[in-house]
Formats: structure tokens, sequence, C-alpha cells
């Protein structure tokens, strides 16, 4: 499973394969004590299988909560969003966990490992969650893939913020998910050490055609990024092409004429 499923390109027929991310006209309001605030308006985009997108913009610009959307973590209060062709509006909480399982790996700021666990146990937990028989062989080879081979029985307490951030991309990867989504992977890292995770990051994703979302403040790494979305106000603002892949087809350029990039 490697997310190139759907490009077979038949003699004479250029094949376009169906976007791995299809979300229309999503909007997202909350309630709070001082009353209903719109956090995402009228968003809408689509992601082709195997494009890396930055998304970027100020603090507050609704990055994280689209990214929650997208990866079934936080439901849209409007609109529809459909993943690897599973719509998630309608969905149960069960159902959501499993399009998880099957189909999304999510990196946080944060890490979020389990403290209790070692970092073999970590990466095996997705994969034990949707009862894989050889979870725990798997997860030695994606944690030898960051580089942790020696580092299996650690809990994280125990590993560097560096070395802590490679176990939650392979346990976000362990599944040969479509998609990967990741919310400033990089922001808890000195410069050094985040920039061998984005490394690491883009050198997995091309390896396994991952499609990837990665929300970031650093303009040079977004750059990196085939496509670079900016939100603003909860709004897209502009969708424009990034260096690493000038062949890109944009999907949509609301601001027109005066995106820059
Ligand atoms: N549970 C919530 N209830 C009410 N408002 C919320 C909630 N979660 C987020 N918000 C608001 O939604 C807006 C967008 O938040 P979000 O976390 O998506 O921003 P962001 O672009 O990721 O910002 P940052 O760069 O600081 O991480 C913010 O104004 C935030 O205060
Ligand atoms: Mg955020």
């Amino acid at each position: 499973m490697t997310g190139r499923e759907g490009a077979i390109d038949l003699p004479g027929h250029h094949a376009s394969p169906a976007p791995v991310v299809g979300i229309a006209r999503v909007g997202l309001t909350l309630s709070s004590r001082a009353g209903d605030v719109e956090i995402l308006k009228d968003i809408s985009l689509e992601i082709p299988a195997g494009q890396s997108v930055a998304i970027v913009g100020p603090s507050g610009s609704g990055k994280t909560s689209l990214l929650m959307l997208i990866g079934g973590l936080e439901r849209a209060t409007a609109g529809e969003i459909v993943v690897a062709g599973h719509s998630l509006s309608g969905l149960d909480e069960d159902a959501l966990a499993r399009i998880r399982s099957q189909a999304i790996g999510v990196v946080f700021q944060s890490f979020h490992l389990v403290p209790t666990m070692t970092a073999l146990e970590n990466v095996a937990l997705p994969l034990e969650f949707r009862g894989e028989p050889r979870a725990r062989d798997k997860s030695r080879v994606a944690l030898a893939e960051v580089g942790l081979a020696q580092r299996l029985e650690h809990y994280p307490a125990q590993l560097s913020g560096g070395e802590q951030q490679r176990v939650a991309l392979a346990r976000a990867l362990v599944t040969e998910p479509r998609l990967l989504l990741a919310d400033e992977p990089t922001g808890n890292l000195d410069g050094a050490t985040g920039r061998q995770v984005i490394e690491l990051m883009f050198a997995l994703g091309r390896r396994h055609g991952t499609t990837l979302v990665l929300v970031t403040h650093d303009e040079r790494l977004a750059g990196r990024c085939a496509r670079i979305v900016r939100m603003a106000d909860g709004r897209i603002v502009s969708d424009v092409a990034g260096q690493s892949d000038s062949d890109v087809k944009v999907a949509h350029d609301p601001s027109a004429a005066g995106a820059t990039a």
C-alpha cells in the first residue's frame, strides 16, 4: 500500500487519480460562553495523491483546526470532507478511528507519545489497534528507518526531543498511511534536529508515496513543499506552487493575481 494505486495510466488515457483529500465549502463554528466562534470559513481544497502541501499563516488563523478536521479528530460544522475515498461526515467515532488507522498518520508538535510505553510499544500501538499479527517486527523496521534501532526499549522520558519526534514519525508511518498530517513537527526541536526530522519526513514520504500536509511557521520549510496554502482569519487566502515541484497544478487560487509566494 503506497497511495499510488490510483495512478495507473491506461494507454491513450491520462489518468487523474482521485484526490486523497477533498474539502468542499467546509466551516467550523464552535460555541463558547462568549457566543459562537467561526473558526474556519468556506474552505475548499483538493490534494492529489503524493503531493506535499504546506499550510502557513498567522497564529490563530485556523491551521491546526483544519488539520484536525482532515484527520477526523474534529468534526466540521458545514461542508464535506473526503479522505482516501471516505466521506467523514456522518461517521461515528469508531468508523473515524478505523479510517485514521487505515489511511492517516499524524505527527504533533509535542510528540504525544504514551509515557508508560517503550519506543517499540508506542510504534506498535496503531498496528495492534488494527489487529496486525506482525506488529512488533514491523515496528522494529520502522524504528530502524528513523535511525532508532538502538532505542527500542527506551521510554519517552529516556529519549531526546528529536528522538521522541522520530519515534512519533515511525508511529505515524508504520501503518503505511496514504496521508501524513504534521502540525509544526519541529516546533519543539532545535534548528539542526528539526532539519534532520524534516529531511527524514520528506525522504520517507517520497519512498512510500505518502501525501503530506505540513503546518509550519517556517517559510523556508514551506517552500520545500510542492504547494503552499496560506490561511488568514479562518480562510484560505492563497494557494500557490512551492519550489520543489514546478509541475504542480494548484486547485484554485482565491486571491488570483494578488497571490504572493
Ligand atoms: N475549542 C475551541 N473553542 C473555541 N475557540 C477555539 C477552540 N480551539 C481553537 N479555537 C480558536 O480557533 C482559532 C484557530 O485556532 P488554531 O489552533 O486552528 O490556530 P493555528 O493557526 O493553528 O494557530 P497557531 O499557529 O498558534 O498554532 C483561534 O482563534 C483559537 O482561539
Ligand atoms: Mg496550531
